[in-house]
């Protein structure tokens, strides 16, 4: 096992890489455990679970309702959680929101951990405290800004992960490059080959490299005030395809991404080049960059995104490989580049 390393984003909230899940006793600080994670993990890993109440969703984003929050809230009231209780996600990014929501909510709010058992939850989602669920399929419609005591990255679970939900997380590392680091960016497509089949030492450099970049931007902006919004490259669009397409996330923000770079070209800001890397690396890396549904469904799905206002939506365009900026982009133009 490689050498702990621990990212602060606040005085009592780490993101730990390198530690192992059998390691769990010395961050939960409480006896009355409970301990929320789907199927497909439990069936891997149940035997290295802590001791405490476990309670076994249904694997997918399904999960991430009000229906199955209350689910969760009733099954803690019938085995006597308190405030002193804590609660514990072991799982991918459904389970770190389903378990960050139900959390942040019950008994206005109790403590609670995060181990990671996904690639897309170690390099983003159980990362920086946002936890929501969906309604009519819009994505974290309903949802807190809470950051969990810590969150655990263990890259040994990764083994288990299915094939096919590898490259889910290769977009969530890819958008933290293009975001803030040119040089991570080239190592990566010099590394395309090693990536794919999951070499442990690179992911391990991976995931650190992308927590470091979201837990260097959540310290200054918990809330997405500002310069949280980076976070949201590809995300815009990306949400909309996965509302209307269903897709998975990790697919959709791959998407998404490459709608957010067309546009920063059609704008003027990234250049041609640059844009035709952003595609290269994100279909080597086995990620799709169009979707096929119905533009008319999409450009209705972006309009009800959280971050529009009136007649227009903040997006995270990109002024180059590792550099990015926001524009408020109206409504209007969006809906000529989507439906041409
Ligand atoms: N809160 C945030 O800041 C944030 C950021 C990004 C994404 N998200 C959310 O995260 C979700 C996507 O996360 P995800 O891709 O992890 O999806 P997921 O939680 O559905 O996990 C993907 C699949 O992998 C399985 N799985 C997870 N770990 C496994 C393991 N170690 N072994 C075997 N199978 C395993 C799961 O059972 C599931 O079938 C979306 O809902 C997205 O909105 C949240």
């Amino acid at each position: 096992m490689p050498k702990p390393r621990v990212f602060k984003l606040k005085r009592d909230s780490i993101v730990i890489t390198g530690e192992s899940i059998d390691n769990l006793a010395r961050y939960v600080k409480s006896n009355k455990l409970f301990i929320i994670t789907d199927s497909n993990v439990y069936a891997h890993h149940a035997q290295r679970f802590p001791k405490g109440l476990v309670h076994v969703i249904q694997p997918g984003e399904k999960s991430k309702s009000l229906d199955e929050a209350l689910v969760v809230y009733h099954w803690l009231l019938d085995y006597g959680a308190d405030r002193h209780s804590f609660i514990l996600g072991i799982g991918g990014g459904v389970v770190c929101d389903l378990a960050g929501f139900v959390a942040s909510t019950f008994m206005r709010g109790l403590n609670f951990g995060f181990v990671a058992t996904s690639l897309l939850a170690q390099v983003d989602a159980s990362v920086g405290g946002k936890n929501g669920i969906n309604i009519d399929g819009y994505k974290n419609i309903v949802g807190t800004f809470n950051l969990p005591k810590f969150t655990i990255c263990d890259t040994d679970l990764l083994s288990t992960l299915p094939p096919s939900e590898r490259s889910n997380g290769f977009a969530e590392i890819v958008k933290h490059t293009l975001i803030a680091d040119q040089k991570m960016f080239w190592y990566i497509e010099q590394n395309v080959t090693k990536l794919k089949e999951f070499n442990e030492k690179l992911l391990r450099k991976l995931v650190e490299h992308s927590i470091s970049i979201k837990a260097r931007v959540v310290k200054i902006d918990e809330k997405e005030e500002g310069i949280r919004k980076v976070l949201n490259l590809g995300h815009t669009w990306g949400h909309a395809v996965e509302k209307v397409s269903g897709i998975s996330h990790g697919n959709a923000v791959s998407i998404g991404i490459e709608f957010d770079a067309r546009l920063s070209n059609r704008m003027g800001v990234l250049s041609e080049a640059d844009y035709l890397r952003v595609v290269n690396i994100l279909t080597s890396l086995g990620l799709p960059v169009y979707s096929s549904a119905c533009p008319t469904l999409l450009f209705e799905a972006l309009t009800k995104d959280k971050k529009k206002a009136v007649d227009s939506i903040d997006l995270t365009l990109l002024n180059g490989i590792g550099s990015v900026r926001i524009e408020r982009v109206s409504l209007n133009y969006l809906k000529s580049l989507v439906l041409g």
